[in-house]
């Protein structure tokens, strides 16, 4: 059945490639993107990709509740809607704890509100596994304890209650999704991730010392209590998180309210940065070099998730292994050196 979705970030890395699928699946779709980290060309890809233009766009800030009602005024009925809006920067928000608050809290409330006013109560929100802190105990379930050590997760973490309390307040069905490392790209080349400047997160470091753009790796730190002493993450590709994402709100419109959900969206397989890094390699043939320097301020040992829930409730579980995940990411490096803003 075609549904009316409302995008909040939908021209980001995991919105633009939810856009994809759902585009695929025939739904219809309205992005609010300002488009503070992301281009408009990644939308014209997505529509060209798909083969489909029931893409309207409306540019505008998810903390503005006149831009959020021009969003559900753009057409008919919004069926549900898909928060990904949002600042993701964990050195960033230690940073600047008030501008996390305001863009993720703040931003989500201005969005509940219109959503209040429109008549639409059904979410599917982007939490994080940077959630649960730094546990001890795997693989992680959701029902154990979050513990949220910086202002990134911390906001994830009121966002989430904000929505479970709305679920005891009304009529609203919300399923806070707390994704692990989503990393690759579809594997088209055409749309992937652009981070602005020098890159935070392993997977694009990587890629881009692959291309030359960086000399090596600099892997922080070899002296966790892991078997080879590097962080483990559980990485899964983009578009199995894209998946999900149409899973879940397909769910969500199904079930009578109020209805509230918290699923992990990982693959429940590890991976050291030592395992990514051969992977890689041995996925494209390359040589990644790399030094071990300090651990970085913030990172945990180890995030490994039980994706069980999602299996159960969703009929969702990750299929795309390590290989896709560096196949796909280093073909979309290849084809777009300087992302959506330079020549191609
Ligand atoms: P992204 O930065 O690529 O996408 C976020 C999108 O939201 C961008 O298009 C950006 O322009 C837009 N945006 C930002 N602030 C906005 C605002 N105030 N109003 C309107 N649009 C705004 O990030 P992503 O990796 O696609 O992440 C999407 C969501 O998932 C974020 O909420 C992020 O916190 C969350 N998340 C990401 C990861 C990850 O590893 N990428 C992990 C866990 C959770
Ligand atoms: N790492 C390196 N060198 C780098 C970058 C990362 O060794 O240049 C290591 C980190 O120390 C960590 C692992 O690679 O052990 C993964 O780091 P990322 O920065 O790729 O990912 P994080 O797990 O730190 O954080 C990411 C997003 C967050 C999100 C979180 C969980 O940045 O927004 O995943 O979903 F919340």
């Amino acid at each position: 059945m075609s549904r009316r979705v409302l995008i909040t970030g939908g021209a980001g890395f995991i919105g633009s490639h939810t856009c994809l699928v759902l585009l695929e699946q025939g739904h219809e779709l309205v992005v609010l993107d300002n488009f503070d980290n992301s281009s408009p060309e990644a939308l014209r890809r997505v529509q060209e990709l798909a083969g489909s233009t029931q893409l309207t766009l409306v540019e505008g800030d998810v903390r503005d509740a006149s831009a959020v009602d021009k969003a559900f005024g753009s057409g008919g009925a919004v069926d549900g809607v898909i928060h990904f809006a949002g600042l993701k920067a964990v050195g960033e928000s230690v940073g600047n704890p008030l501008l996390y608050w305001d863009v993720n809290v703040n931003g989500s409330r201005v969005l509940a509100a219109a959503m209040e006013r429109h008549g639409c109560r059904t979410l599917v929100f982007s939490s994080t596994s940077t959630a649960y802190g730094e546990p001890e105990t795997f693989p992680l379930r959701e029902d154990m304890p979050t513990a949220p050590v910086h202002p990134y997760a911390q906001t994830k973490v009121a966002v989430e209650q904000m929505l479970a309390a709305l679920c005891r307040s009304g009529p609203w069905r919300v399923a806070s999704l707390r994704y692990f490392n989503p990393v690759g790209a579809h594997p088209s080349g055409q749309i992937g991730e652009d981070p602005m400047g020098i890159p935070n997160n392993l997977f694009p470091f990587i890629t881009q010392v692959a291309a030359g753009r960086r000399e090596q790796l600099r892997i922080f730190g070899q002296d966790y209590p892991t078997p080879d002493g590097t962080g483990i993450r559980d990485y899964l590709h983009v578009m199995d998180l894209a998946e999900a994402h149409g899973k879940a709100l397909e769910h969500l419109l199904q079930q009578p309210t109020p209805y509230s959900l918290t699923l992990n969206i990982g693959t429940g397989r590890g991976l050291s940065v030592l395992e990514v890094v051969q992977g890689f390699e041995a996925a494209t043939g390359l040589t990644i070099p790399y030094e071990v320097v300090e651990r970085r301020p913030g990172d945990v040992p180890r995030l490994e998730a039980c994706p069980q829930t999602a299996q159960i409730v969703l009929g969702w579980s990750a299929r795309r292994t390590l290989e896709e995940m560096c196949r796909d990411g280093w073909a979309w490096q290849q084809a777009n050196p300087s992302g959506y803003r330079g020549p191609t």
